[in-house]
């Protein structure tokens, strides 16, 4: 028995403007695969399965890395890749963390395109704030059971178009400290490896069934400096207009966050720090927020630690350096505002 997924409606068929986060069986996904030390039988694929042996590495020991970004449909009607070759290069340092054959760049980027290309129609119409969101991912496989990197390996990439990943988009929401760790100091935090989320899962839930959007990680040392949400990374905003984000070895690179310090640098004059975000001194910050592909930009409005409840702009409004973030950073991604060289493909 085959357990498959239904195919996605027709595209006329979708509503753009209310799509939120959920996985579709579009028409076309890219396959490739690692045997004998070369990528052979690479191309595009209908077969939303992926069979594989039992014994994979990536069913018991977690020998798993992906990454996401998104494709833009522009006023023009042409398409924008945001920053893909960042992609490319964070998954490479996450085969390296895991043991596991790196996909090149150039590879990377063309499969992309050819997803992209083959599930035109499905990117979301300009204006209505939908993308088309690109999961690669890359699995050890073949019978290998030991504790040791799999001989075999598929790199994959899907498609689904997608609207906001937090509720409301840029709508401020409410975020609690966790009393979890989704990874140790020296650990895979910074590498992009289903195992980290898997460790999300359940502070997540908690986080839910307790009324918050998700949940923000502390430092695993100490418990006492914010680390990141776990599905984005977070940024403030400090009273004197500094762009702050933490700086830990256990958090993801988040392409998104390296944008933002450069376009508040670059394009608004701000100071920018990676640094030591304590949280017995969230006075210092007039604006937070969550920032990451699928979030884009999400302000915090309120965060619960301990018995504190922390509000950094307001709960129900947009603090106007993140909106001035936002629109920036979503202006050249759709193409409607000049983008730094070589951010747009
Ligand atoms: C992304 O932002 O692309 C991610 O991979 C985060 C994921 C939890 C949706």
């Amino acid at each position: 028995m085959t357990m498959s997924e239904p195919k996605a409606p027709q595209p006329k068929e979708i509503d753009w403007n209310n799509l939120g986060f959920n996985y579709m069986n579009l028409p076309y996904r890219y396959r490739a695969y690692w045997r004998d030390g070369e990528w052979q039988d690479t191309g595009l694929t209908e077969d939303a399965n992926v069979t594989i042996s039992e014994g994979s590495t990536c069913l018991h020991y977690g020998q798993e890395v992906f990454e996401g970004l998104k494709a833009y449909r522009c006023k023009d009607g042409s398409v924008n890749l945001f920053r893909p070759d960042q992609n490319a290069k964070r998954m490479q340092k996450s085969c390296e963390r895991l043991m596991m054959p790196k996909v090149p760049t150039d590879m990377f980027i063309a499969a992309l395109k050819e997803v992209v290309r083959a599930n035109e129609a499905y990117i979301p119409p300009y204006g209505s704030g939908g993308t088309l969101y690109l999961r690669p991912y890359l699995i050890g496989v073949g019978g290998n059971i030991g504790v040791h990197p799999a001989q075999e390996y598929i790199f994959s990439i899907f498609a689904m178009p997608v609207g906001n990943y937090f509720k409301g988009g840029l709508t401020p929401t409410n975020f609690v400290a966790s009393e979890y760790d989704r990874a140790a100091h020296k650990g895979t935090g910074a590498s992009k490896v289903g195992g980290n989320y898997a460790a999300s899962l359940f502070p997540g839930q908690i986080a839910h069934d307790d009324g918050f959007s998700d949940c923000i990680y502390l430092d695993p040392i100490e418990h006492k400096k914010i680390e990141e949400v776990g599905s984005a990374n977070f940024f403030g905003i400090t009273k004197d207009g500094k762009f702050v984000t933490p700086k830990s070895p256990s958090i993801l690179p988040s392409v998104t966050k390296y944008s933002l310090l450069y376009l508040a640098e670059h394009r608004f004059g701000m100071k920018t720090e990676q640094g030591d975000i304590y949280i017995d001194q969230l006075d210092h910050f007039a604006e937070a927020g969550a920032c990451g592909t699928a979030a884009v930009i999400s302000p915090i409005g309120g965060f619960k630690y301990g018995d504190n409840f922390h509000v950094f702009y307001s709960e129900t409004e947009v603090g106007p350096v993140t909106r001035k973030l936002y629109d920036e950073l979503t202006g050249i991604q759709f193409g409607d505002v000049e983008a730094p060289e070589g951010w747009v493909e």
